[in-house]
């Protein structure tokens, strides 16, 4: 197999999520159904336990690729989004709709995304949804697009198409029979399910040296190794990892018998096994001498 085929996968891009997520991976959502029928998998329930955007499982769903998904997120914030857009997408268009956006009222979204109340679903699943549409390059904690005096050349609005994020939540509304939304610790759900013959995970856990700037509940070394445990003592499952390139990880799969490639999610060009700055670790599951060589 050669890395041609991963980043020529990626070049099409189908935007589903109505979340912005920095290093978001929607657009291996080419490979992943590349993978899926190169297997003859059918009837696939796809699970992402570190979902985040869940970008790639929500347009492999919404094509028709996989029979449903399972988006698990230990943040609360993000959970709280998921499980509101979910279940209650009318409600989710409406604010959507509704909300001004000014800088009075990120304040008041601030505020609400502070207190992480999930007591408050909706309220704290839409400040999630706000912050991330109009906060720099998508990040919860960053300031607003255009700065708080909205002097910026782009202002708070740029990213905010009504129209558009209303009716990626429809879409997602009209399939949520086919979605579970959970919020567990990531290795739980990959544990529980692990032995289902129709399940196939995406694992995107929080980087190696970059997590701790972009998400919350950044890992330690003890936790990476926590999953690479979990995931060796189920090389058989259909899993695929990605992570930042760096020889910690690799060292906690290759010696143990997973292969690993490199790849980049910026620019679609065929790297060789050194310059990729993403790693795709394949579970034992996964006959890549059936994927295609570009
Ligand atoms: C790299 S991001 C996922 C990006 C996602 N694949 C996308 O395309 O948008 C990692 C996510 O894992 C979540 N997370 C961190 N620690 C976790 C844990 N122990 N269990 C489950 N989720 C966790 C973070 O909240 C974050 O949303």
């Amino acid at each position: 197999m050669n890395l041609r085929m991963i980043t020529t996968q990626i070049q099409r891009k189908f935007q589903c999520t109505p979340l912005r997520y920095p290093g978001g991976k929607s657009s291996l959502a080419g490979f992943f159904d590349r993978v899926i029928q190169s297997q003859g998998w059918k009837d696939i329930t796809y699970i992402e336990p570190y979902a985040g955007g869940a970008g790639a499982a929500l347009s492999l769903l919404i094509q028709g690729k996989v029979a449903r998904i399972v988006i698990n997120d230990y943040d609360p914030a993000v959970y709280a989004f998921w499980k509101s857009a979910v279940e209650h997408p009318r409600a989710f268009i409406k604010r959507i709709k509704n909300a001004p956006l000014t800088v009075e009222e990120w304040k008041q979204q601030k505020a609400i995304y502070k207190a992480k109340n999930l007591k408050k679903m909706m309220e704290l699943g839409f400040a999630t949804f706000y912050l991330n549409r109009t906060n720099r390059s998508g990040v919860l904690d960053a300031g607003p697009i255009g700065g708080m005096n909205q002097t910026g050349k782009w202002k708070i609005d740029a990213r905010f198409n009504r129209d558009a994020l209303s009716e990626r939540v429809r879409l997602i509304g009209a399939n949520r029979d086919k979605i579970t939304v959970l919020r567990k610790d990531g290795v739980e759900v990959i544990k529980e399910y692990a032995n289902r013959k129709d399940a196939f995970f995406y694992i995107d856990p929080p980087y190696y040296e970059k997590g701790a700037m972009l998400y919350l509940n950044a890992f330690n070394h003890a936790k990476h190794q926590e999953l690479a445990d979990v995931l060796n003592n189920r090389a058989q499952a259909n899993w695929l990892l990605s992570y930042d390139a760096v020889d910690e990880i690799e060292k906690m799969y290759v010696p143990q018998g997973r292969l690993a490639e490199t790849f980049s999610l910026r620019y679609s060009v065929h790297h060789n096994t050194k310059s990729g700055s993403e790693l795709m670790i394949f579970s034992d599951a996964i006959n890549t001498s059936l994927l295609p060589a570009s």
